[in-house]
């Protein structure tokens, strides 16, 4: 439904170096999660889909133009197997792309189609925009700080991603007219399953296989992100491999032997089973939060499913 529903959007316009990358970046693929998010939310509320598709679409675009503006701040050149639009055109075709892509997920959220709590929608979708930047800013600033703490870490995690998936789920439940406390259940929601699936994707960077992830491994090492991994091995490193981690991270290089470096501390802390246990206490948190809602159990179950798949991928 939402890949045919973009497909209608008939992006094939002048001047082409706007337009095709934005097809581009949209016909990539990629899991499709948030509008996914916003139509089971709907659904869970036994809502119509189609009061809520063009703005599931409208959020779609918006992680998309996201992407681009991202790919370029951490200098990654592949995004879901392919050339991030960055390298295939250029810098400032992905900016100019990407403004147009947010401007095109406001038209689309701001369709009226989501009925009376239409106010609510696109006031909960202007906070986490904004939101999101804040949490890119953090990403950014954090790279060249070596004192930023677990905490620190989190919230940057909870508005660059986190709030985002809270977001869709919030949206999709306001279309099927659920009540604004009703959706903040699933904004809460939302929020801890966005933290394990942001844990996850620190992991993923470090631990992943390229084939499966679409995105180039150890891109947050070589770029000096302050991950979960990364600050719960300098806590747990003996003053020595602190010292070694400290020095790798505070240098420009993005040489493989660093990367290598970082990954063997990683292993020798075992990191890899600490975000593990941290993803499950989100996941688990996230599915506490449910249990307040009064509806279909079957769905709720589906929806959890879902969530915990996300967690548990391996792209
Ligand atoms: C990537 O999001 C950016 C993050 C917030 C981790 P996704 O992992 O949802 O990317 P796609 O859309 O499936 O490619
Ligand atoms: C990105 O976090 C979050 C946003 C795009 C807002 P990452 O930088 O970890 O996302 P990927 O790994 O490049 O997809
Ligand atoms: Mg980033
Ligand atoms: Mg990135
Ligand atoms: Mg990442």
């Amino acid at each position: 439904m939402v890949n045919h529903a973009l497909d209608q959007l008939k992006l094939d316009k002048k001047p082409v170096n706007l337009y095709a990358p934005v097809s581009y970046i949209l016909s990539l693929g990629g899991k499709r999660l948030r509008p996914v998010l916003t139509l089971a939310a709907c659904d869970l509320f036994d809502g119509n889909l189609q009061n809520c598709i063009n703005a599931a679409l409208g959020i779609e675009v918006f992680h998309n133009f996201t992407l681009l503006h991202d790919d370029i701040m951490d200098e990654a050149d592949k995004r879901r197997g392919h050339h991030t639009v960055h390298v295939k055109w250029n810098p400032n075709i992905a900016i100019l792309s990407g403004d147009t892509m947010f401007a095109l997920s406001y038209r689309l959220v701001h369709s009226k189609s989501t009925g009376d709590n239409f106010l609510e929608v696109l006031n909960t979708f202007t906070q986490t925009a904004i939101e999101v930047c804040e949490g890119q800013q953090y990403d950014m600033d954090f790279e060249t700080m070596d004192q930023v703490t677990i905490p620190e870490y989190l919230e940057m995690i909870r508005l660059k991603t986190a709030v985002l998936l809270g977001c869709s789920l919030k949206i999709g439940a306001l279309s099927a007219n659920a009540s604004v406390s009703q959706a903040n259940v699933l904004y809460d929601f939302g929020i801890n399953i966005g933290l394990a699936f942001q844990l996850k994707d620190d992991y993923l960077d470090a631990f992943g296989d390229f084939e499966k992830f679409g995105k180039e491994i150890g891109g947050d090492i070589a770029s000096n992100k302050k991950t979960y991994l990364y600050l719960k091995c300098l806590e747990l490193a003996d003053a020595s491999d602190r010292k070694t981690l400290l020095d790798l991270s505070s240098s420009a290089t993005q040489a493989d032997s660093k990367i290598a470096e970082v990954l063997r501390l990683f292993d020798k802390y075992s990191v890899r089973e600490q975000v593990i246990s941290v993803m499950e206490m989100y996941f688990n948190k996230a599915v506490d939060t449910m249990q307040s809602l009064e509806v279909s159990p079957q769905k709720k179950h589906e929806l959890i499913s879902y969530a915990k798949w996300l967690y548990k991928r391996d792209h």
